[in-house]
């Protein structure tokens, strides 16, 4: 059997086996549940985060992403109203970045009913500070299961964007969830509207996790296990198993995203790849026009620490802000910016 035919059969649903109801609702379960008890993290506790810029340039990405294709509609129809849906919200994260965009209307959905409650909480917060805010519909659900457009206020509302921001990996538990997911992400989206979102390189981690007998990577702020045997099974399209955990933000599992698999799905639900890049290349290609955002979100570190503060992480972690010190020309320049060696390798692992 050739490559894609192998990719057909697995396409096709009915040869899918299916995966016990309980083994798969237990892991929902633990992702929801986790998500739920993150505790909500005040600006002191922030700040004093051991992936404080991470976090940051996370941020970055998302506002970049947010405002590049909040733009590229708005090049359509400059007076378009912005119909938005923000899958898998968490907290709400973004809530921001779509008022900034200029969105009129968000539905936020996420598995994490505690989750979508503080998200709403926050969204009021912002309606009683700033008066005029876009509108808003908040839903619990599983996005890989349940037809989001059975729970809108208008199931015929169309969108101009949907942004599925760190996850849409967890529907790659099975082809059947994938697909919900993305037939939630495309069903009411307009054509000609855009869906973008980020998930993590399952190429960068297996290549990283491969270097250690155990199938481990970890540095100062992660560790990830690969949860499945890839000498004897090989690597399972979908429920590819990754134990991932990242201080104070994430502790459960994950499924590898397979990109070309990702794509073909993708296209089965009527949506084209247009735009494709690690958070590497993402940054070079974005730098120029959004190079003032960086220190307004404060993506990076002074190296060295300036007086009275603490370097993020030890010494080592900075050895190629050193070397770069070193060898600079201008010897008037004498601090850089720069993230830990930790929070860059997790940070690169996202495309
Ligand atoms: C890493 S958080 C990202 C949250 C937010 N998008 C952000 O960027 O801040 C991943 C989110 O995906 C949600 N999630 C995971 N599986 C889901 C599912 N099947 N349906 C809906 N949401 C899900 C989790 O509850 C969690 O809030």
């Amino acid at each position: 059997m050739n490559e894609d035919n192998k990719l057909k059969r697995t396409l096709n649903e009915e040869d899918e086996p299916e995966i016990p109801a309980k083994k798969a609702s237990n892991h929902a379960n633990i992702v929801a549940n986790h998500y739920n008890h993150l505790e909500q993290k005040g600006l002191r506790e922030r700040f004093n985060s051991p992936i404080l810029y991470l976090r940051n340039f996370n941020n970055w990405v998302k506002s970049v992403l947010i405002q590049e294709y909040s733009d590229k509609v708005r090049e359509k129809n400059y007076l378009r109203s912005l119909r938005v849906l923000d899958i898998c919200c968490g907290k709400g994260g973004d809530l921001s970045k779509w008022q900034k965009a200029r969105a009129d209307h968000v539905v936020f959905a996420d598995i994490a009913e505690v989750s979508v409650q503080q998200c709403r909480e926050r969204y009021d917060d912002m309606y009683r500070r700033f008066g005029r805010l876009f509108t808003a519909e908040f839903i619990a659900a599983d996005c890989s299961r349940d037809t989001l457009r059975d729970k809108y206020k208008d199931p015929s509302i169309k969108y101009d964007l949907v942004s599925c921001q760190f996850g849409l990996h967890y529907s790659f538990e099975s082809l059947k969830q994938a697909r919900r997911m993305l037939l939630n992400i495309s069903e009411c989206l307009k054509p000609g509207g855009y869906f973008f979102g980020t998930i993590p390189d399952a190429y960068e981690i297996v290549s990283r996790c491969k270097k250690s007998p155990e199938n481990l990577f970890e540095n100062r702020i992660c560790n990830i296990k690969l949860m499945f045997d890839s000498e004897k099974d090989g690597f399972p399209l979908f429920g590819a198993k990754y134990d991932f955990h990242l201080e104070g933000v994430v502790d459960c599992p994950e499924f590898l995203v397979y990109f070309d698999m990702f794509t073909k799905l993708a296209l089965e639900c009527g949506l084209e790849l247009v735009y494709k890049a690690g958070f590497s290349d993402f940054y070079k290609e974005h730098l120029e026009k959004y190079k003032d955002l960086l220190p307004k979100i404060k993506c990076f570190e002074n190296y060295p620490a300036p007086p009275g503060r603490e370097l993020i992480g030890d010494e080592l972690e900075y050895e190629h802000a050193k070397k770069y010190i070193e060898n600079v020309s201008d010897k008037s320049k004498k601090d850089y910016l720069t993230m830990s060696k930790s929070e860059w390798e997790v940070a690169s692992e996202s495309s």
